[in-house]
């Protein structure tokens, strides 16, 4: 098996550590020294200090504060552009996806399905914080952002790469999940976080969801790719 996106194939491989070993994927990224403010969230000080003391233990709380990091980025990038951009806005530019699948009569307008993207990712972050606070965690604070997008056709495309990220960090996150119920629940998560994906991009101009490159088997982030990429739309803590 020589397909790294196929998830039997990498355990196969032996390349799978990162995804496996919860202590790797937390301390990979203060490695690289990627994403200060970012790893601050999630704990990293925590983490690294807890390896000194000889405790290696990176908690499920670890684990869903990273989650909630990513939600908090989601849920401010959604609502500031529902605040920059009108309905008109949203309509003018267009929804071929959604004509497609409607024979031409949009059932549901384009800002109206932002909105509701909006309204999952405000969910998530409300259900994260009160399940870390009920396990006796802090919940993270969402940090101040800024989203390189100067119209909706940059926002749309922006958020086909948030939402990307979002799918793929769950892929990578929710394996180290212990308790079992949590599991279940970032799961749930997760695939509303592909639909998400989805719906973004059917709103682009090829207006289909799979492109040649997509194969049976999406990969995997680990925390040091995740914040690779998150941590260029976080300008403070
Ligand atoms: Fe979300
Ligand atoms: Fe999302």
């Amino acid at each position: 098996m020589t397909d790294d996106t196929n998830p039997i194939a990498r355990v196969y491989n032996g390349a799978n550590d990162m995804l496996t070993d919860r202590r790797s994927f937390m301390n990979g990224a203060a490695k690289l020294g990627l994403g200060g403010a970012l790893l601050s969230y999630v704990g990293s000080d925590n983490v690294m200090a807890q390896e000194e003391d000889g405790m290696d233990e990176v908690t499920d709380i670890d684990i869903l504060n990273y989650a909630l990091t990513l939600e908090h980025l989601e849920a401010n990038y959604y609502t500031e552009a529902l605040e920059i951009y009108s309905e008109d806005d949203f309509e003018g530019f267009g929804s071929p996806g959604m004509e497609t699948f409607s024979g031409g009569r949009p059932r549901y307008g384009t800002y109206q399905q932002y909105e509701k993207i909006r309204d999952h990712e405000v969910a998530h972050v409300e259900t994260l914080s009160s399940v870390i606070e009920d396990l006796g965690g802090t919940p993270v604070e969402a940090a101040e952002y800024e989203f390189p997008y100067s119209s909706i056709q940059e926002f749309v495309e922006l958020s086909a790469t948030i939402e990307d990220v979002g799918v793929s960090a769950y892929a990578g996150a929710a394996p180290l999940i212990e308790n079992d119920d949590l599991l279940a629940a970032a799961l749930s998560i997760h695939s509303v976080e592909a639909r998400h994906a989805t719906y973004i991009r059917l709103q682009r101009e090829r207006s289909i969801p799979f492109q040649a490159e997509d194969g049976a088997f999406d990969p995997a982030r680990t925390m040091d790719e995740v914040i690779a990429i998150a941590s260029q739309f976080i300008v403070s803590d």
